[in-house]
């Protein structure tokens, strides 16, 4: 039986100007139910592949190759057709989770924001989605909680709020920079037990 066409299979080259390369036809390719996993050394291009693949690496930063999910050229889409699938069916969870979350917001803002830019329910499903999510990530659920800002939050808990952020539209594919980095170690475990489960690998060479 033939295998089905991954999810995602891109081929990137990526680099700032008057720098060598960071990325020179990097290839993955990941399957429904895959999780594939970059390993490699700081500063050898983890990060600017995963923002390249939702194309928001800056202007400057030159980026050639093909992005292909479920079927689409993701390099051939309007900004405005990105912007429906990030978050929706692609999701990211960012590497610096309180530089990733708005200061100026409490966090059930936040939530809610990023549940009504794909979904449009009642209070009350928005509601129950969001306590649920928090549940996942075992953070708190009453608002005295939700009320607070990034600032009041540790490290470890905005990282688990940015978690629940990104699987709240149930993505097809969930891009993780260093997920669990700021996450205690026993929370570490359990992302790695269910979400994150390392069934396969891949590895970035470093640059140069
Ligand atoms: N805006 C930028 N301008 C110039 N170089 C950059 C910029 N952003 C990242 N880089 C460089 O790109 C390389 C790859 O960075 P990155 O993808 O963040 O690596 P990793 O996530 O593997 O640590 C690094 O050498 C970094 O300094
Ligand atoms: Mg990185």
């Amino acid at each position: 039986m033939s295998r089905p066409e991954p999810l995602l299979s891109c081929c990137l080259s990526a680099g700032y100007p008057d720098k060598p390369d960071i990325l020179k036809q990097a290839k993955l390719e990941v399957y429904a139910e895959e999780v594939l996993g970059l390993a490699g050394p700081s500063g050898s291009g983890k990060s600017t592949i995963s923002l390249a693949i939702l194309r928001l690496l800056s202007r400057s930063c030159r980026v050639e190759g093909s992005i292909r999910f479920c079927g689409q050229d993701l390099t051939r889409l309007s900004e405005r057709a990105m912007r429906e699938i990030r978050g929706r069916d692609i999701a990211l969870v960012l590497q610096s989770p309180l530089s990733a979350l708005n200061p100026a917001l409490p966090i059930a803002t936040q939530l809610r924001e990023a549940w009504r830019s794909h979904a449009r329910t009642d209070a009350q499903a928005e509601a129950g989605r969001i306590r649920e999510l928090l549940e996942n990530v075992q953070l708190p659920t009453e608002a005295s909680f939700l009320r607070r800002y990034p600032r009041q939050l540790s490290v470890g808990q905005a990282q688990r709020v940015l978690i629940a952020m990104a699987l709240l539209h149930r993505p097809k594919l969930l891009i993780a920079d260093e997920p669990t980095s700021s996450l205690c170690s026993c929370f570490t475990r359990y992302i790695r037990r269910s979400a994150w489960a390392s069934s396969c690998s891949a590895s970035v060479p470093s640059p140069g």
